[in-house]
């Protein structure tokens, strides 16, 4: 039973590892009692009592009020604002009547097989039987404001989700400021927090930093989860490494705005929340309406940032992720983006299609520019029809050349975009976020459709229909490449203008949910000026999302060990391109670039037609080693073992769930003189096991054991960026 609660209403929500303790007092509040190691005693009372404080208590029927400190003192579940709680508070409200003290307490409970699905949000979610199970803890104010805590327990997958559902039974509409997603107080005043952050380019750093008294905070105001910040925090207890240590993961299962605060409090505990960003948000409930956070992932690990990051991807690989292609192998693409930019016609697509289909590449995806009259970022966005000058046959046409070559097609849209110039933006200029009166701010010469307007998201889904029945296109890329400014709706009266920026995510995700179902077996690819709105929420409807415009794959070795602290290798687009590096102007061998793409959804992004005899035929080999280990990718156990950001020699492995074959990749960045020899450890295999390896010294077979706690000797190399691949299989239990 993943989750019991005793007669005096103390819940242990329970996973294969981890135990989550939470208590109510007698006075009705809500205390978190414990998170960590799995406890099996069921008499949870001395645990109870370590929260407890000896003078005075909240737990005797009431707060003492003679002590202003007590509540302040007190881990709480879901703590609110102005009855003498004075961290951070997850809820805060405004009554009719202007003011806003809010005091929640335990109303009534539900436990429930399964997981309840989130009306619009997208979420992590069970299968039948997979012994998941829901607990829905209701919150009272006693003005008529009900709070709906919600846990979900999934014991396979060793995870927790919590959400939150606000109703509003007052009578009256009711102002909400801040709704978030989870609170948790954490025992210990000295975690260190780590979370993503970065720029265009430069996506998901790890940023690793001690946690004191004194708040931090990681955000997106941008109306996007952003290049700048990820939704997601780790809190490390001192000494926690890649390997080894308690670690604490939230990820919130959204794209927009969000909030995310850790402090350390006064009396050694820390909090961390998150949820949607308050800035700019205020919904109006009305009487006998709900409103629905989004969901927020909780992992636990006792093994460190890379046990961390397992949980996290099978859970996101087997429950987040949904569809035909959550299983499937990615085929291999070519992009024409920097092969071509918006200089193209149908001729030069079906000649690189056509270069490209012998050296074993399967689907050819064609970037920006295709509609309208698009020759520079400066129209048609809105007018997603093809463009004749380029395509004199249209779409079906060029489709039927490239399928003809043996690839098959996909095409890019920026569905949630108009340009001024474009007809759709002339016919309806009231289509766009923004404020009446004021300047409308362009961001690469667009602006950004009102998708809180059932109207506009129609018109856009049934332009998208339309050309996706036109042709057999079996891939879609959908891009996003601007942040939201002016944020209003012409739509919604002034009362609702604070909804606006979450109405447009759930306008987004209904358009997701729209064209994914309708068209179960087209790839999806999100993007979003490459990797600004890499995210949960994102993955819920897409598969894969392209990881940074930044494809030079020496930046891409820190963008993709920084993506995958949480999200699994399989959902990074990441493609070799040429060089020099359009980016950085570095150049690496091909042979390099193939193995930092390997470790990811593998694609190319240049021009085949440029290809000389020789590099045809290392694609060649390169496409066929994709093929080979492309399984490993979508559903094998990451392990980062030398760090990026640590030092000259990086490495990591994929290890097939059941340890019967893996994938080595060892990478020195900069050539050094006279080095002694390297060895490469490997990780996550069966020490008893013996396998065969495979890689540049030919094959041998050495025992598990020895891979592990010796490694392999890494062949003498030569000049900068080098790389060795090897493949493992095991032979013998
Ligand atoms: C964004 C994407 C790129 C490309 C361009 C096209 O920047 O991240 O991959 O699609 O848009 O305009």
């Amino acid at each position: 039973m993943p989750i019991t609660v005793s007669p005096d209403l103390a819940f242990h929500l329970r996973t294969r590892s981890t135990s989550y303790v939470l208590k109510v007092f007698p006075s009705g509040l809500v205390a978190h009692v414990y998170w960590g190691t799995r406890l099996d005693d069921p008499d949870l009372t001395p645990l109870v009592r370590l929260v407890q404080r000896d003078r005075p208590t909240w737990e005797g029927g009431g707060l003492a009020d003679d002590f202003v400190g007590a509540l302040d003192a007190m881990p709480q579940e879901y703590p609110t604002r102005g009855t003498g709680d004075f961290r951070p508070p997850a809820i805060e409200v405004t009554w009719a009547d202007g003011s806003s003290v809010c005091d929640l307490r335990y109303s009534s409970q539900r436990i429930v097989s399964g997981t309840v699905p989130l009306p619009g949000l997208p979420g992590v979610s069970s299968e039948e039987r997979d012994g998941t199970e829901t607990l829905e803890l209701t919150l009272a104010d006693p003005q008529g404001l009900e709070v709906v805590v919600r846990y979900g327990v999934h014991p396979d997958h060793d995870a927790l989700t919590r959400s939150v559902t606000v109703v509003n039974r007052s009578g009256q509409p009711v102002g909400l400021d801040r709704v978030l997603s989870v609170s948790v107080d954490l025992y210990g005043g000295d975690f260190d927090e780590l979370h993503l952050s970065g720029s265009w380019g430069r996506e998901r750093h790890p940023v690793r930093t001690p946690l004191r008294m004194g708040g931090h905070t990681v955000e997106s105001t941008r109306g996007l989860s952003s290049h700048q910040h990820n939704p997601f925090v780790a809190l490390l207890r001192p000494g926690t490494s890649e390997d080894q240590g308690d670690v604490f993961g939230f990820n919130l299962v959204y794209s927009g705005n969000f909030l995310i605060q850790t402090e350390a409090d006064q009396h050694g505990w820390t909090r961390a929340c998150l949820g949607i960003h308050p800035t700019g948000f205020r919904w109006v409930l009305d009487s006998g309406q709900s409103f629905q956070a989004p969901q927020t992932v909780l992992v636990r690990s006792s093994q460190g940032l890379g046990g961390l990051s397992r949980t996290f991807h099978r859970l996101y690989r087997e429950r987040l992720v949904r569809g035909p292609w959550k299983d499937r192998v990615r085929p291999i693409l070519i992009n024409n983006w920097e092969a071509t930019y918006f200089d193209f016609d149908a001729d030069r697509i079906e000649a690189i299609a056509q270069a490209a289909a012998p050296l074993g590449i399967e689907l050819f995806v064609l970037d920006d520019g295709w509609f309208g009259r698009r020759d520079r970022d400066n129209s048609s966005l809105g007018d997603w029809v093809p463009d004749r000058r380029k395509l004199p046959g249209g779409l079906e046409d060029l489709v039927s050349r490239v399928n003809r070559t043996g690839l098959q097609f996909g095409l890019w849209f920026e569905p949630e975009m108009v340009s001024p110039d474009s007809d759709l933006y002339r016919a309806h200029p009231d289509w766009c976020l923004h404020v009446p009166g004021r300047h409308r701010t362009e961001i690469r010469n667009q602006l950004v459709l009102d998708l809180t307007r059932p109207e506009v998201r129609q018109a856009v889904v049934d332009q998208m229909c339309a050309v996706l029945d036109s042709a057999p296109i079996a891939y879609v890329k959908w891009d996003m490449n601007r942040p939201l400014t002016e944020v209003g709706s012409a739509s919604l009266p002034p009362a609702r203008q604070g909804e606006v920026s979450h109405r447009y995510v759930l306008g987004v995700y209904e358009m997701m949910e729209t064209l994914t179902s309708r068209y179960p077996q087209v790839l999806f690819e999100g993007c979003s000026s490459g990797g600004a709105r890499f995210d949960p929420g994102i993955l819920h409807y897409m598969p894969q999302i392209w990881t940074s415009d930044d494809t030079d794959a020496v930046e891409r070795l820190k963008i993709q060990w920084g993506t995958s602290l949480v999200y699994p290798p399989s959902t990074m687009g990441a493609h070799v391109a040429a060089c020099p590096s359009h980016q950085t102007g570095r150049t690496t061998s091909l042979e390099f670039r193939g193995h930092v793409a390997l470790a990811g959804a593998f694609g190319y992004e240049l021009d085949a037609t440029r290809f000389t005899e020789e590099e045809r035929a290392l694609v060649r080999a390169q496409v066929d080693l994709v093929k080979a280990c492309r399984h490993l990718v979508l559903h094998g156990d990451f392990y980062r073992l030398q760090s990026p950001f640590e030092g000259n020699l990086v490495s990591w492995m994929i290890v097939a769930p059941d340890r019967s074959e893996a994938l080595l990749t060892w990478i020195r960045v900069r050539a050094e003189a006279n080095p002694g020899p390297y060895r490469a450890r490997c990780a996550g295999l069966d020490l008893a096991a013996v396998y065969e390896v495979s890689g540049p010294g030919g094959t041998e077979r050495i025992c598990g054991e020895v891979l592990v706690h010796g490694g392999l000797r890494v062949p003498p190399l030569w000049g900068d960026f080098a790389s060795v691949l090897w493949k493992l299989v095991r032979v013998r239990d």
